[in-house]
């Protein structure tokens, strides 16, 4: 079983998605994490995040890994190197959404993604991201689009970084996710799209368990269906 879940940046999907990997036993693919590592080593390397043929060439030189942790989590390894914390900085952020528009890193990915669920004793696959439904995982039976009011998902990503520990300021959280979605909405390779065969679900008004009891009933039905 594979449930995509799509959407923009700030939506829910990674808090939503490894709570239904977590109740159904599944292995959660968080798909962002592999453009955060490439756009990692760019960084680490003093590569342009936007330079195409540097790019490349450090994608073709660079090991990528995966794989399920025994708590429901994902790990990324680098090089050998597993990677968490340093992912997630506003700089790699920003370097991720630049990286992930050219399209050989998207062509890079695409069979570590794919390989993903056929790591031994994986059930069913949560994986998430931003072309799970319509580029990755064309054929998964389930697909959700999440959506939510920008100044709402601001707020939500203005929260994590503050339970963080990190400054932030709230207009430019807004203003950083605002040129990240606009860039992931309009790039050539694999867009923000929601597939057409996809459950959209505007996550504004309600709390992450409504999110998630209605995700867990659609994939009941759809699973009982496949049965
Ligand atoms: O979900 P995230 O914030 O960790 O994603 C980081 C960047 O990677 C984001 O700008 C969009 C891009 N991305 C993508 O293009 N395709 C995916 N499947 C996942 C992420």
């Amino acid at each position: 079983m594979i449930v995509a879940i799509d959407g923009p940046s700030g939506v829910g999907k990674s808090t939503v998605a490894k709570l239904i990997a977590a109740r159904l036993g599944y292995a959660y693919l968080d798909s962002g994490a592999l453009y955060r590592a490439v756009a990692w080593k760019a960084l680490s390397t003093g590569t342009d995040p936007a330079a195409s043929d540097a790019i490349r060439r450090l994608c073709a030189t660079t090991t990528l890994k995966v794989s399920s942790t025994v708590g429901g989590g994902m790990v990324v390894e680098v090089d050998g190197q597993a990677l968490q914390d340093e992912l997630r900085t506003p700089e790699v952020s920003r370097a991720a959404s630049q990286v992930a528009a050219l399209p050989d890193v998207r062509a890079r990915l695409l069979p570590v993604q794919q390989n993903f669920g056929r790591q031994a004793g994986v059930r069913g696959i949560v994986a998430e991201g931003r072309d799970m439904g319509t580029r990755v995982f064309p054929q998964a039976p389930v697909k959700f689009f999440l959506e939510a009011a920008p100044a709402e998902r601001a707020r939500r990503r203005h929260a994590e970084f503050v339970g963080a520990g990190q400054a932030a300021d709230l207009a430019e959280t807004q203003r950083e996710l605002e040129v990240r979605d606009g860039r992931d909405r309009t790039r050539e390779s694999a867009p923000l799209a929601a597939a057409p065969d996809a459950m959209i679900i505007d996550t504004s008004r309600l709390t992450i368990e409504e999110v998630v009891e209605r995700m867990l009933r659609m994939i009941e039905r759809k699973a009982a269906a496949l049965r």
